[in-house]
């Protein structure tokens, strides 16, 4: 099979390093998540874990005011998009997103052996929209998406990945009783600061859900994830600090590119993308930020091939880049003399 993978960011080995290339979040997950792991009941991992998620299905479902039959559980939401392309896209349809957008799909598409396209084709029975969009940060307002529902015969999944850092979101469409085809997502991997643990859930009406259900492994959560993401969504306030340290972070961050002449375009998620002032390539950029162990995602292509992706850090982090940066415009500044 002719298939071009994924390419996820990498993941070095040391720790040192300024790691902005994966949107993961700097802050550590809720204590009441380190909590539950201390106490985890080790002869209880002996049984498997509940295939519906009940615990978790129902605060989920609570939070977002409805009911556990209208919510989904994957091992990551990236396992929720890959049953997606196995429960709403037949052999002659296709896969639709916006373009740029997350990566993922295309290769998803590949694997299910359906077309992908960048928008909407008559064969198009899935659409992937992406608010907060990745790698742009930029958001669509949700009336927008509403709009776009009501008139697309198929599903659409709005992929909420960063909608915690951003002013709004679809959620109320997923939950509305006359939705027909509207499936929100949302993962535990960003703004719960949990991307290692792999839990992430939608919501939509009862036939889709039902769907999911059909085409998952039985026990496709386990056990300790579904007691630590459960910790961790019911810890609110925790959770509403994190994410406001996160925006507050990224707005002054962005400035802080504005003024060394950066072209940002305005995020509403825990990244920006970036176009670095003319003197300066973005896969320079890239390539020299990495040989100071300063991690940051570079998409070459003509959309995406002339800024950088960075992930908003804590305040330090996104200093010390700044710094680095600083010396790579000023190549007669002494300080930059050993990197060159
Ligand atoms: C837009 C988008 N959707 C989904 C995911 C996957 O998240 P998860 O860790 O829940 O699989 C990511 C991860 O980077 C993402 O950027």
């Amino acid at each position: 099979m002719k298939l071009d993978a994924y390419i996820p960011g990498e993941q070095p080995k040391s720790r040192d390093v300024v790691k902005l290339n994966t949107n993961e979040n700097p802050y550590p997950p809720s204590p009441k998540c380190g909590r539950v792991l201390k106490t985890f009941d080790l002869d209880g991992l002996r049984r498997y874990p509940d295939p519906n998620f009940g615990a978790l299905a129902r605060t989920i479902a609570s939070l977002h005011g409805t009911t556990a039959d209208r919510v989904f559980v994957g091992n990551g939401s990236d396992e929720i998009l890959s049953l997606s392309a196995r429960a709403f896209v037949e052999n002659n349809e296709s896969i639709g997103s916006l373009d740029p957008s997350y990566s993922l799909y295309k290769t998803l598409a590949a694997i299910r052996n359906v077309k992908w396209t960048g928008g909407v084709e008559p064969s198009t029975s899935l659409f992937l929209w992406t608010n907060p969009n990745a790698p742009t940060g930029e958001f669509a307002e949700p009336r927008s998406i509403a709009a776009f529902a009501r008139k697309f015969p198929g599903v659409v999944i709005v992929d909420e990945a960063y909608a915690d850092f951003a002013r709004g979101n679809c959620m109320h469409l997923a939950v509305a009783p006359r939705n027909r085809n509207v499936i929100v997502m949302r993962t535990f991997s960003k703004s719960y600061s949990l991307a290692g643990l792999r839990v992430g859930y939608c919501v939509g009406p009862k036939d889709l859900i039902a769907a999911l259900y059909k085409v998952k492994d039985s026990y496709n959560v386990d056990a300790v994830a579904q007691a630590v993401a459960l910790a961790a969504i019911g810890d609110r306030a925790y959770h509403e600090r994190t994410v406001a340290k996160v925006v507050k972070t990224r707005k002054a961050f962005s400035a802080a590119l504005e003024k060394r002449g950066w072209d940002v375009l305005p995020s509403e998620a825990n990244f920006v993308f970036a176009k670095p002032p003319a003197a300066l390539s973005a896969a320079d950029a890239f390539a020299r930020l990495k040989a100071e162990d300063i991690y940051v995602r570079y998409f070459p292509g003509p959309k995406t091939g002339d800024r950088l992706r960075i992930t908003i850090g804590t305040s330090a982090q996104m200093n010390t880049l700044l710094k680095a940066l600083d010396r790579m415009l000023k190549p007669h500044d002494k300080t930059n003399t050993k990197k060159q």
